[in-house]
C-alpha cells in the first residue's frame, strides 16, 4: 500500500510534519554531512538531490519519510519509517534534527506523531527504534516517546553491516 500524504500536514501545533521536497535540499546536505548524523548512519555516499528522490522511492514503496519543520515550515530534520521486509504491520523509525534544532524536543514530537499516523493510518501494530548503545540522546528520545525498553539484541553495523549490539525499543497503538 502506497501512504497517502496526510492533509493537512501532521502537526501537534509546534512540529509540523509533510513530505520533503526540493525547498529541503540545503538541509538535507547539511543533515548528511552533520558528524553526529554520519557517525550513527555513516558518511554520505549521494547528494542531497538523490536522498529526496531514495525517499520518494521509498514512499512509494511504502516506508514514508517526512520532514520535520517548525511553524515556518522550514525543514529541519527528517523523521521515517521503514517497514519489516516480511510484514507490513510492523516498521522501524529513524529520524535525525539538524544541530541548531536539537534540545527542543522536537523529535520526540516528531516521532509521536509520525508514530500516531502510523498506527492510525498504516494500520502497524508495533514499531521498533533501535539505537546504538552509546546513542544516549537518540534513546532518550524514544524513552520520551513513549518506547518501552526490549533489550540489547544482536544487530548490524548501518555503516560497515559488522557485527553489534543495539538497544531494542518497542511501540504498540494506545501505549
Ligand atoms: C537523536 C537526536 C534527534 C536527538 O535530538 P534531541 O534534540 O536531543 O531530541 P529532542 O528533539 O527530543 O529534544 C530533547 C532535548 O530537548 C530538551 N527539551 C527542551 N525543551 C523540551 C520540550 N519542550 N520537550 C521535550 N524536550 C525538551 C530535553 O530536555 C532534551 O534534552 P536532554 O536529552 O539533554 O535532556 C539528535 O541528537 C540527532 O539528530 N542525532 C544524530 C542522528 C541520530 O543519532 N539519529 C538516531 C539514530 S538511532
Amino acid at each position: 500500500m502506497v501512504p497517502r500524504a496526510p492533509d493537512p500536514p501532521l502537526s501537534d501545533g509546534v512540529v509540523i510534519l509533510r513530505p520533503p521536497d526540493e525547498r529541503d535540499l540545503p538541509a538535507i546536505d547539511i543533515g548528511i554531512h552533520d558528524p553526529d548524523v554520519v557517525r550513527w548512519f555513516g558518511a554520505p555516499d549521494m547528494t542531497a538531490t538523490d536522498v529526496l528522490a531514495l525517499n520518494r522511492r521509498r514512499w512509494a514503496e511504502g516506508s514514508p519519510t517526512f520532514a520535520i519543520c517548525e511553524r515556518d515550515d522550514v525543514c529541519v530534520g527528517h523523521v521515517w519509517i521503514n517497514l519489516a521486509r516480511d510484514d507490513s504491520t510492523i516498521g522501524s523509525v529513524g529520524y535525525f534534527l539538524l544541530p541548531d534544532a536539537r534540545g527542543r524536543g522536537l523529535a520526540t514530537r516528531a516521532v509521536r506523531l509520525i508514530a500516531d499516523w502510523a498506527f492510525r493510518e498504516l494500520g502497524l501494530v508495533r514499531l521498533r527504534l533501535s539505537t546504538e548503545p552509546t546513542n544516549e540522546p537518540s534513546q532518550r528520545v524514544a524513552e520520551r516517546a513513549g518506547f518501552r525498553t526490549v533489550g540489547v539484541v544482536a544487530g548490524r553495523h548501518p555503516i560497515d553491516g559488522a557485527s553489534t549490539e543495539q538497544v531494542l525499543f518497542e511501540l504498540t497503538p494506545g501505549a
